[in-house]
C-alpha cells in the first residue's frame, strides 16, 4: 500500500521580533495579559515590503529541498496553505515555482486559514496514494502583519510572520499518512474574516475607511468553537485507530491559544510533554505553525513514531490527521538553541 509520508522539513522565520512590551506601546494591553491568555511572549515580523510571502515560502521550501537532496525539477506539485498570498492571483503557488525555478510541476493555493498547512497536506497524500506523484512540496506560510490592525488589541496581540514547507513522497514501509478528517462550516463566517479585497467588498474608499482589509475575529466565539472542534476530531481519529494518548508520541497542534492547546491534549488523553508548542515564541503563523512545530521538533522524531497533527481556523476550518513518521531526526549545529523536548 502506497501511503504518503513527510521526508524533509524546512522553514523561515524573519529575525525581527515584536514582543508583547512592544504591543503595550500600541495598543492597551499588558505583558502579564498576553502570556496569562493565550501564552504568546513574541512574534516574529517581516517587516521589508518588498519580500511577501512567497519570499518565505520559497525560502522554507528550498531548505526542505536541500536537505532532502532533492532538485526543484524533480517536484511535480507545489501546494501553499495562505490566507495572505501575494495577490488575489496568480497563486503563491506559481511564484514559488518560478523562484524555485521547479520547471516540471503545477501548483494552486489552498484558502483554509489556519487548517491551510493540514487541508494541503491531505490533498497532496491523494496524489500521492493514487500514484500519480512522486513529489510534492507543501507549503504553509502567512505574512500575518500585513493584515493586521495595530490598533485592534482582540487580534494584533496573537499573529506573527512566518513558514513552514515539507516534502511529501510515497512510502510503502507503513510509514506515513494513515487517516485524516476534514471539516468546514461555513454558518459562523464572520467570526473570524478579512472582509475587503474581495467580490463581494472590492477594494474602494469605503473598505478603506471601514478598515476591512484587516483580520477581524471575536475571540470569544472562535475560542470556544475551536476548543471543542480541535478536541472532537483529534479524539475521534484516534479512537477510529485504536490509539490511546499512549500511543501518541507527539501531538502537533495548531498554536493559536496556549489554553486550546491544553485542552484538546487534556481531551485526547495527551501528557503535556509530548505536545509540540512553539507559541510563546512565534505567536500564531496561521498556515505556517504545524510545519514550524515539525520543524522544531524533528531532531526528536523517530520512524514510526505516532504522530497527531490538528488544527482550526477561519471559515471555519479544523481538522486531525494521524501519521507515522518516515525517518529519524538528526540535531543540526544550525538547531542548537531550539528546545530538546516540548516545555511542559
Ligand atoms: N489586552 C488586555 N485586555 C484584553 C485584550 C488584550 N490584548 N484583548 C481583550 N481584552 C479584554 C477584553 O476587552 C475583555 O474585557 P471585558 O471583560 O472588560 O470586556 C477581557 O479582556 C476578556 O476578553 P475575551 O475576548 O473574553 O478574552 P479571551 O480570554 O477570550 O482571549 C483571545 C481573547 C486571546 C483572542 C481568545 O479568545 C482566543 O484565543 N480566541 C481564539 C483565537 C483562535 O483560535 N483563532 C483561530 C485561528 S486564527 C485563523 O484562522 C486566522
Amino acid at each position: 500500500m502506497i501511503r504518503a509520508a513527510i521526508t524533509s522539513v524546512g522553514h523561515f522565520l524573519p529575525e525581527e521580533r515584536l514582543t508583547n512590551f512592544d504591543l503595550e506601546k500600541l495598543v492597551d494591553t499588558s505583558d502579564e495579559w498576553i502570556r496569562a491568555r493565550t501564552g504568546i511572549i513574541e512574534r516574529r515580523i517581516l517587516k521589508d515590503p518588498k519580500k511577501p510571502t512567497s519570499y518565505m515560502a520559497t525560502r522554507a521550501a528550498r531548505q526542505a529541498l536541500e536537505k532532502r537532496g532533492m532538485d526543484p525539477s524533480e517536484i511535480d506539485l507545489i501546494i501553499v496553505g495562505t490566507v495572505t498570498p501575494d495577490m488575489l492571483f496568480p497563486a503563491t503557488a506559481c511564484l514559488v515555482q518560478d523562484q524555485l525555478g521547479a520547471e516540471n510541476c503545477w501548483g494552486f493555493d489552498v484558502s483554509a486559514a489556519c487548517s491551510g498547512f493540514l487541508f494541503s497536506l491531505s490533498t497532496a497524500a491523494r496524489f500521492i496514494e493514487c500514484g500519480k506523484h512522486k513529489a510534492i512540496l507543501v507549503i504553509g506560510a502567512d505574512k500575518m502583519s500585513v493584515i493586521m490592525d495595530y490598533t485592534d488589541r482582540n487580534s494584533c496581540i496573537i499573529f506573527g510572520d512566518g513558514a513552514g514547507a515539507v516534502l511529501v513522497e510515497p512510502e510503502e514501509n507503513g510509514t506515513g499518512i494513515i487517516d485524516s478528517i476534514e471539516r468546514c462550516d461555513g454558518s459562523n463566517w464572520d467570526a473570524l474574516r478579512m472582509l475587503g479585497g474581495g467580490s463581494l467588498h472590492p477594494a474602494s474608499h469605503e473598505t478603506i475607511d471601514k478598515r476591512m482589509h484587516y483580520l477581524f475575529q471575536e475571540g470569544r466565539t472562535v475560542f470556544k468553537v475551536a476548543i471543542e472542534g480541535m478536541a472532537a476530531v483529534s479524539a475521534a481519529v484516534m479512537e477510529r485507530n485504536g490509539l490511546t494518548g499512549d500511543d501518541i508520541r507527539f501531538l502537533v497542534p495548531h498554536q493559536a491559544n496556549q489554553r486550546i492547546i491544553d485542552a484538546t491534549a487534556r481531551r485526547m488523553g495527551i501528557t503535556p510533554d509530548k505536545v509540540m508548542i512553539n507559541i510563546s515564541r512565534y505567536g500564531n503563523t496561521t498556515a505556517g505553525t504545524l510545519p514550524l512545530c515539525l520543524y522544531d521538533w524533528e531532531s526528536e522524531l523517530r520512524r514510526g513514531d505516532n504522530l497527531i497533527l490538528s488544527s482550526f481556523g477561519g471559515g471555519f476550518t479544523w481538522g486531525a490527521t494521524y501519521l507515522k513518521w518516515a525517518y529519524d531526526g538528526v540535531r543540526t549545529p544550525e538547531m542548537a538553541d531550539m528546545p530538546q523536548s516540548a516545555p511542559g
